[in-house]
């Protein structure tokens, strides 16, 4: 199974499925030789790529001329003649003494050239193990490579722009279908405007945009893994290409597809097949100017589109609906006089370079000026960071501005012409939001201020760094006395459970208001600034599948932490309980499964902060009211000194069961080993049994062993928590899972997916899966209680859910 090679993977149809014979590759093609339709190829010299006649369908053809990995399935990276293809296994690729390579048919029609020249003599084609069709001349000067003429794959160290700007403007489109490389309608390109930006079309239409700021692409999946190094290429600020090569024996590459995403693959080392790894557009904020013009896009709000400040939807029929297109409108008018003024909004994709002007050297303060002496100027920003002398200037509607993310404070921010009337209204709201903040705060320490002598302080972790007392987080920082009364002295009763760094107790803070409070464990040797600042950056990771940070308190030797209290516990005190575990039918539990899934993505991905959890774990995992996933204890391993947030750590925090191999053994944790967990908890969830302490009749030695058995023999639907309705799962949904959750607990780290992938697989029926490979069993299943095995004891005829 393990050396399987003819895996499944998806989009299966960019791979050949006949016709390439297996024969010597020539190394190299001079002037009057040539390449006939016979089978024959050229080879690069390590035999990673191969150039030949290949036909994209079952049938035989037609048939086209491309470049390929050799390794199965064969990928097509290049093809020569997307427009012209050879009805016939007759087409003959020769090179001119004057270095033109033409590809003809048999009757002398010319399908295809690359029209370069030399005047010196004995030219010579290669392939190079880039994947590069190279023409030289005898001084290796190069005459011509198909990097120049990329086709729907971009490969590293391809560039998209020639520094020279001109004439080459080089972009990747999309094959028509599957298997016909003929020119689709989707292109991707890079564009340097105002802004230098990668953008996607559909034909003539905008898709899908990443701006290019400080170095990097805020929002466009980037820098994921090792594998991967979107390293830019660029000079003053001008965007050239991103995708430099990292090591020659990863191979990697970047794809427009047919349908209209761009994608990322790796292949799997072992050579097991293609990875992907990142999709772009991921979410519907993606979608260029899905929100209308004026509006900015929020994922993780309901509904994901807002006006800007000083904007009203144009059609709030439309609105209503969920249909934005049609934007929003200015509201009140501008007066176009003095009092006009700017709102900052932080942390977004700048608005489209549609109509601007561009000056470089002007300060920002030259900039806003600028921007307010002309009416139709509708925000300013500074496009390259840090650089002094940018001013960006925006006319007319602003389009496709979506936040990034909500840790936000080094990201890009853009500031939007408003009326003075909204400035002031902006003031307000600030201050009200203030006044009801700090009546939180009075009434939170109401108690301690009843009960003290002395005036007692409360005050508020800063952010630091900040310029603008404006864009201050506030966080209320409890004091000790207040979380003392509040969880009656830590007392047992209160006490909700154990953390990774210390126990958990409900604190009944005032009337009706209820919090969790974590209380860290002593010897952190972390300062308390270090400690606020922490807290502060985490504070600001916000998403609905992340528990909440309320506040912190930190006195003396005391640190701690606290959360929003999730009312219907944690996940394990379901699952693996036969009675509650009623109460999670199947649906519900996907959607915990999902919501687990998007929590962490972002946590590794969205946020720029790149936590690793370190301990996730159903017991990590709190389901709210209406039993919504939300992660516990994240960032907790982050803030917990320097030195263990490097790759490797001496302390190995973390639980037994969830820990992958190289992290138990080794201390060496990464994104991939809080993806083993991941796996680990989905087939938990799925089954209801616990990994550690898996103790079952029917002889496994853990959950993992079970499993991946039960799926080696196609019988992974028997995993399945026998206690809950069965009529109502989705199958595809649980094979899925299951599959998805072996995929996690793969034993070589490198081989465990992302999580954008794992997100991506789990949400779709139609992605095919990478077959697993055998987990390594390494627990010793200890004595412990009880798991059930496939058996249900408890039969309640009817249990409502919550
Ligand atoms: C293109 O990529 C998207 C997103 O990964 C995927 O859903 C779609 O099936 C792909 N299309 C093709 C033709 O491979
Ligand atoms: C070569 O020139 C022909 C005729 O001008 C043109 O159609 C073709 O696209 C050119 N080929 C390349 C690779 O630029
Ligand atoms: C290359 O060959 C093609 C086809 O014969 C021809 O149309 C084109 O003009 C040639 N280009 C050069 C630069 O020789
Ligand atoms: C840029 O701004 C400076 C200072 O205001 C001005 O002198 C210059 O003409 C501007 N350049 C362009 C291209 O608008
Ligand atoms: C503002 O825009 C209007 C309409 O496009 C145009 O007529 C006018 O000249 C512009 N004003 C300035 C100062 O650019
Ligand atoms: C700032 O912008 C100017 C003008 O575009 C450019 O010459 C300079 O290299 C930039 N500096 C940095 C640090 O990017």
């Amino acid at each position: 199974m393990d050396h399987h090679l003819a895996i499944k993977i998806l989009f299966a149809a960019l791979y050949l499925s006949t016709n390439l014979k297996q024969s010597n590759g020539a190394a190299t093609l001079s002037a009057g030789q040539s390449l006939v339709d016979d089978g024959h190829v050229l080879t690069s010299p390590s035999q990673i790529f191969e150039l030949g006649f290949f036909s994209p369908r079952s049938s035989s053809t037609p048939r086209f001329l491309g470049i390929w990995y050799t390794a199965t399935p064969h990928v097509v990276v290049w093809v020569a003649n997307r427009q012209h293809p050879l009805i016939a296994l007759n087409g003959v690729l020769s090179l001119s003494k004057n270095a033109n390579l033409t590809l003809t048919s048999a009757q002398g029609t010319t399908l295809w050239s690359s029209n370069s020249s030399t005047q010196l003599s004995n030219p010579l084609l290669h392939l190079t193990d880039y994947g590069n069709l190279v023409i030289e001349d005898n001084s290796k000067i190069l005459l011509w490579q198909s990097f120049d003429n990329p086709s729907d794959t971009l490969l590293p160290g391809m560039k998209l722009l020639q520094e020279t700007e001109t004439p080459n403007v080089n972009v990747l489109t999309s094959w028509k279908s599957d298997n016909d490389p003929s020119l689709g309608e989707f292109s991707f390109g890079i564009v340097n405007g105002g802004l230098s930006q990668i953008i996607t079309m559909k034909g003539k239409e905008r898709r899908y945009r990443a701006i290019y700021w400080d170095g990097h692409f805020p929002g466009f999946p980037d820098s994921v893994d090792a594998t991967w190094n979107a390293e830019v290429s660029s000079t003053g600020g001008k965007l050239l290409s991103f995708f430099q090569p990292l090591k020659k024996s990863v191979h990697t590459r970047l794809i427009m597809n047919s349908s209209g995403s761009f994608q990322r693959f790796v292949m799997d080392e072992r050579g097991a097949g293609w990875i992907p790894m990142i999709t772009s557009p991921r979410d519907s904020c993606d979608n260029y100017g899905w929100c209308g013009v004026n509006g900015v896009c929020r994922i993780y709000k309901t509904p994901e589109c807002e006006c800007l400040r000083g904007f009203k939807p144009k059609s709030d029929k439309e609105w209503r609906l969920f249909d934005w297109r049609s934007g929003c409108s200015r509201n009140p008018p501008l007066d176009c006089q003095k009092e006009d003024g700017f709102l900052k909004i932080q942390g977004v994709k700048f608005p489209d370079s549609l109509s601007f002007q561009l000056n470089t050297s002007m300060s920002i303060e030259e900039c806003r000026d600028q921007c307010l002496k002309n009416c139709n100027c509708t925000a300013y920003a500074d496009p390259y960071f840090r650089n002094e002398t940018n001013c960006l200037m925006w006319f007319g509607d602003l389009i496709d501005i979506r936040e990034q993310a909500v840790d936000t404070r080094d990201g890009p921010s853009v500031y939007i012409r408003v009326a003075a009337t909204e400035l002031d209204l902006a003031k307000k709201a600030k201050g009200s939001a203030k006044t009801k903040f700090i009546l939180i705060a009075v009434f939170t320490t109401m108690l301690v201020l009843v009960s003290c002598l002395g005036g007692l302080l409360t005050w508020r972790c800063r952010k630091q760094g900040y310029r603008k007392a404006s864009e201050e987080l506030e966080l209320p920082l409890f004091d000790l006395a207040t979380i003392v009364a509040a969880t009656n002295n830590f007392s047992g009763e209160n006490m909700l459970g154990e953390g990774g760094f210390g126990p958990v107790y409900k604190g009944n803070l005032s009337a009706g208001k209820v919090v969790a409070v974590k209380r860290m464990s002593r010897y952190s040797g972390q300062g308390d600034e270090e400690f606020k600042n922490e807290i502060i950056l985490i504070s600001n990771l916000q998403h609905r599948n992340l528990v909440r940070i309320l506040g912190c308190c930190i006195e003396g030797e005391e640190k701690m932490l606290v959360y929003e209290y999730m009312l219907n516990k944690s996940l394990d005190y379901y699952i693996f309980d036969q009675e509650r575990g009623l109460l999670l039918d199947w649906s519900k539990r996907f959607e915990i499964i999902m919501g687990i899934a998007r929590g962490l993505m972002y946590l590794h991905h969205d946020s720029r902060l790149k936590i690793i959890h370190r301990d996730l774990k159903t017991s990590n995992i709190l389901l709210d009211e209406s039993l919504n996933a939300k992660i516990s204890d994240f960032g907790i391993a982050r803030m917990f000194g320097g030195d263990q947030t490097a790759a490797r750590t001496k302390r190995v925090v973390g639980t037994y069961g969830y820990m992958a191999p190289e992290y138990a053994f080794d201390g060496k944790f990464s994104m991939k080993s809080d993806v083993f967990s991941m796996g680990v908890v989905i087939l938990e969830i799925v089954s209801g049994k616990r990994n550690r302490g898996f103790k079952c009749a029917l002889g496994y030695q853990n959950l993992l062993e079970q499993a991946w058995l039960l799926w080696k023999e196609n019988r992974e639907l028997e995993l399945m928590d026998p206690c809950y309705n069965k009529s109502s799962y989705v199958e595809w949904q649980v094979r899925r899972c299951i599959q998805v959750g072996l995929l996690c607990v793969q034993n070589a780290a490198e081989e465990r997916p992302m999580m954008p992938s794992v997100v991506l697989m789990l949400s779709s029926e139609d992605t095919v899966l990478p077959q697993p490979k055998r987990p390594v069993f390494f627990m010793q299943s200890e004595p412990s209680n009880e798991n059930k095995c496939n058996s249900c004891t408890v039969t309640i005829s009817e249990v409502q859910g919550r």
